[in-house]
């Protein structure tokens, strides 16, 4: 069954990129390409991507290739420029809408909401977010773009050392599970 998952990796104090967009914090932490919830197992097992502009726009800057053979979805109010060859459709319409477009698309598979914070919160909002998982980079920055700015009730399912990184995984609990 199609789960939809925010994998994401942040500061301990709670950022995934500083105030200016830079991931410099994270790319230089080693990290085992085979250990604990790597990267690689994660989206062998993903059929859509969502994400927000901010994010679409540091990876233009950052990827010479667009790195997703999956159908991507680019949340956006502006016109910007896609992927030769590449399946990215660009979207304002509401989280509801394209969540079910996505979890069609993705076959069975997972959806992964790439971030930010806010677009992962919008999904949860819409009680459309099943699971987190974090890894912590073993650095603080004290300000910059939100890990995940909303009050939700999580469960704890696993965590993992990867050489730098404690990784965890969250299942998003819906009001009604909450205190049990
Ligand atoms: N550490 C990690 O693992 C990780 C993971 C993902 C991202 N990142 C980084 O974290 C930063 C995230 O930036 P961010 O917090 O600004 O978030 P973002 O979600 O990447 O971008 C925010 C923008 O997305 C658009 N957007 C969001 N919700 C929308 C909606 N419902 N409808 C239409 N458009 C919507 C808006 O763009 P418009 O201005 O076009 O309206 C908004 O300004 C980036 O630097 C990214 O590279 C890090």
């Amino acid at each position: 069954m199609t789960r939809t998952i925010y994998y994401v990796a942040s500061t301990l104090d709670g950022f995934i990129a500083d105030q200016q967009h830079s991931l410099d914090w994270l790319i230089k932490q080693d990290i085992d390409q085979h250990g604990a919830m790597n990267y690689n197992e994660f989206i062998a097992g993903v059929g859509a991507v969502l994400m927000g502009a901010a994010t679409y726009e540091w990876l233009r800057r950052h990827q010479t290739e667009w790195p997703y053979t999956q159908p991507s979805w680019v949340f956006t109010h502006r016109d910007l420029t896609g992927v030769d060859g590449a399946d990215i459709r660009f979207t304002s319409a509401p989280v509801v809408e394209v969540h079910a477009e996505a979890v069609e698309a993705a076959n069975g598979q997972d959806v992964w909401v790439v971030g930010g914070g806010d677009l992962a919160g919008q999904f949860a909002d819409a009680g459309l977010l099943d699971e987190i998982v974090v890894s912590y980079a073993p650095v603080t920055l004290g300000a910059g773009a939100p890990l995940l700015p909303r009050r939700l009730d999580l469960r704890l399912r696993e965590t993992a050392r990867n050489e730098a990184f404690v990784a965890a995984r969250y299942d998003v609990l819906a009001t009604g599970d909450r205190g049990r």
